[in-house]
């Protein structure tokens, strides 16, 4: 568990689907915080017994993981000087680059349109890799509800835009009942249990165009904290997941697995008061 959570993106306004871009200075590309020895060997462990769950590439991308991982070794040189930069040679660049950061690591390359073209996704929040690969962006979000109406089209817009002058970040939460990092299957069931037994979960993602290939970066860093160590920081912070929660359409809280949950946290809230 992270001591310091650094992004707790609710507020009273509920929920919403918005695509929710900022500004990103690239001197804060990726972070690195005190669990980085712990993450990059769970990383290391993911790489020697999962590497088809969490690599997935097409040579489209390679030229483009090459570029990323120039980019990732001058980041780290530049703004973690601290950091050893010790690679595992004749590796894919994109699996090389990873091994240096704690973010997972997408590549999306323009032919028709954009294509998600190598990724490392060691952390991913209950999807699957295999099946993203080589597909469009509309493709991969194809599970999460309202996104066609809503975020498809400015999603689309937004990559065609994007230029390596100007990069941007954005946030996304859920709740879940379990903390592990690695969460690539399981059923989006309702977490089960008591207030203990649910996280916080956070993804900053950035995205940022390269200079050299024009190829589209996506990394996703994720925080896990418990609920009760937040709650325990900020007492606002159930009231406001409850209210996210329940201001959610039925659909959203169905694809997130939390159904019938606000409902239990209310009643926790109501029985710790
Ligand atoms: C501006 C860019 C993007 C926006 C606004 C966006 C938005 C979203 C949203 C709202 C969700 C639902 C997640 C949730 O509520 O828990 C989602 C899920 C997801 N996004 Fe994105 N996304 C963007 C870029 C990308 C990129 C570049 C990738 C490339 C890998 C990606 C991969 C995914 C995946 C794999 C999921 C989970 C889908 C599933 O459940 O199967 N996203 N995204």
């Amino acid at each position: 568990m992270t001591t310091s959570f650094p992004y707790v993106p609710l507020d009273d306004k509920g929920w919403r689907l918005a695509m929710g871009l900022r500004p990103l200075d690239l001197a804060t590309w990726l972070e690195v915080d005190e669990r980085y020895e712990e993450e990059l060997a769970l990383k290391t462990a993911l790489l020697r017994d999962n590497y088809d769950v969490v690599v997935a590439t097409n040579p489209e991308g390679d030229d483009a993981s090459r570029e990323l991982l120039e980019e990732v070794r001058d980041f780290l040189h530049r703004y973690h000087p601290e950091i050893v930069l010790q690679v595992l040679e004749g590796e894919h660049p994109i699996v090389e680059a990873s091994r240096l950061v704690q973010e997972d690591l997408c590549v999306l390359t323009k032919s028709d349109t954009w294509r998600l073209r190598a990724a490392c996704v060691c952390f991913p929040s209950r999807w699957s890799l295999a099946t993203k690969i080589g597909t469009t962006l509309d493709d991969i979000h194809s599970p999460v509800p309202l996104y066609d109406h809503v975020l498809a089209r400015p999603t689309n817009a937004f990559f065609d835009r994007l230029t390596p002058e100007r990069s941007f970040w954005r946030l996304n939460w859920t709740l879940l009942d379990s903390p592990v990092l690695h969460q690539p299957y399981g059923a989006r069931g309702s977490p089960s249990g008591a207030l203990a037994d649910w996280f916080f979960r956070v993804e900053r993602q950035t995205l940022r165009q390269l200079p050299q290939t024009k190829s589209i970066v996506f990394t996703i860093h994720t925080y896990v904290a418990s609920a009760v160590t937040l709650r325990e920081r900020d007492e606002t912070f159930v009231p406001a997941l409850v209210n996210a929660m329940e201001s959610a359409p039925a659909s959203v809280q169905t694809y997130k697995g939390w159904t019938g949950v606000a409902q239990q946290l209310r009643d926790a809230l109501t029985r710790s008061e």
